[in-house]
């Protein structure tokens, strides 16, 4: 009778779904949404109880989220933090109330790593020297004249924007004639990639020859404005993007953006295998990273059917 009470109880815990709370950035880029997509997806599919709110690129919407998520006993806190620091406060009161926190995607700076219990995401600094160095090796099979960049930075204190600014300068320093003229951020979305860019022509003029944007939307938007100014993206004008879209894709193939660094948003199924991992008391890496690839244009069309977001 003992025996068979114990298993009921067990099994009663066993079948309880997990309740996650999940703060996302927002949904200013394709990336997003596939990121979006596949955290809810994998939810549904590991019988989570999902529980997600969409910050709008604010900080203080996701502090709000965070505590609320506190105030109803989640059984895991997952976040993507808009920007990097002013987390120290909230992530101790989630640790107070022994929440488990998980990060994915970006990272925080925190002076106490125990603050959180895993990172799930891409290294980002390793995103921009890849971009760097597609563009190095460019200027070396087209030998010549000093190479003009602009850049389109991510949302200013994003994770992706610091690191990929940060990697591609260190690559592209090794070759003086790469040279970033100007650099401002466009938010990680098109309208604000379009309109940072319609600037940079209009105070640069021709004097553009590479624009490097810390994501495809970006370039996307850019790639607008570099036509309605009467010049051919791809060709006048050299992009270098970061993400692996589908758009981007497209945009290749049509021979209006050089290439893509990818950066995989489908970490849906990873965050519910380490939430649940952690819950069952299992240890954890405190860093789980992704794998990804670099698209040229001459790959475009045969990777295209392949692509899953
Ligand atoms: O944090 C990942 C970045 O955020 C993606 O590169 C970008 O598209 C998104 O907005």
């Amino acid at each position: 009778c003992v025996a068979s009470q114990a298993f009921t109880a067990s099994t009663a815990f066993a079948a309880k779904p997990l309740t996650i709370g999940f703060s996302q950035v927002g949904a200013e880029s394709e990336w997003r949404s596939a990121n979006t997509a596949s955290i809810k997806d994998a939810a549904k599919k590991a019988n989570v109880n999902l529980k997600f709110a969409d910050a709008q690129q604010q900080q203080s919407n996701q502090v709000k989220a965070i505590r609320s998520f506190i105030a109803q006993r989640v059984d895991v806190i997952a976040f993507s933090p808009v920007v990097e620091t002013g987390w120290e406060t909230v992530l101790r009161e989630a640790k107070n109330a022994k929440i488990p926190v998980i990060l994915t995607d970006r990272a925080v700076k925190v002076s106490d790593p125990s603050l959180y219990v895993s990172f799930i995401g891409s290294d980002f600094v390793e995103e921009g020297r890849r971009a760097g160095r597609w563009l190095v090796d460019y200027a070396k099979k087209n030998p010549g004249k000093q190479l003009n960049i602009v850049e389109l930075q991510g949302t200013t204190g994003a994770a992706p924007a610091n690191d990929r600014k940060k990697g591609f300068a260190e690559v592209i320093a090794a070759d003086p004639k790469l040279k970033i003229v100007r650099s401002q951020t466009g938010d990680f979305t098109r309208a604000k990639g379009k309109e940072v860019m319609e600037a940079f022509l209009k105070s640069e003029g021709k004097n553009i020859n590479v624009l490097y944007a810390h994501n495809d939307d970006m370039a996307i938007g850019a790639i607008q404005a570099i036509e309605e100014a009467g010049l051919k993206p791809g060709k006048d004008i050299v992009i270098v993007s970061i993400d692996g879209v589908r758009g981007a894709f497209e945009a290749m193939m049509q021979g209006k953006l050089n290439v893509t660094i990818e950066c995989n948003p489908l970490l849906g199924p990873t965050l519910m295998q380490t939430a649940q991992a952690v819950v069952a008391g299992k240890p954890v890496a405190q860093r789980i990273t992704v794998n990804e690839g670099v698209f040229p244009a001459e790959v475009a069309a045969k990777e295209f059917p392949n692509r899953k977001y």
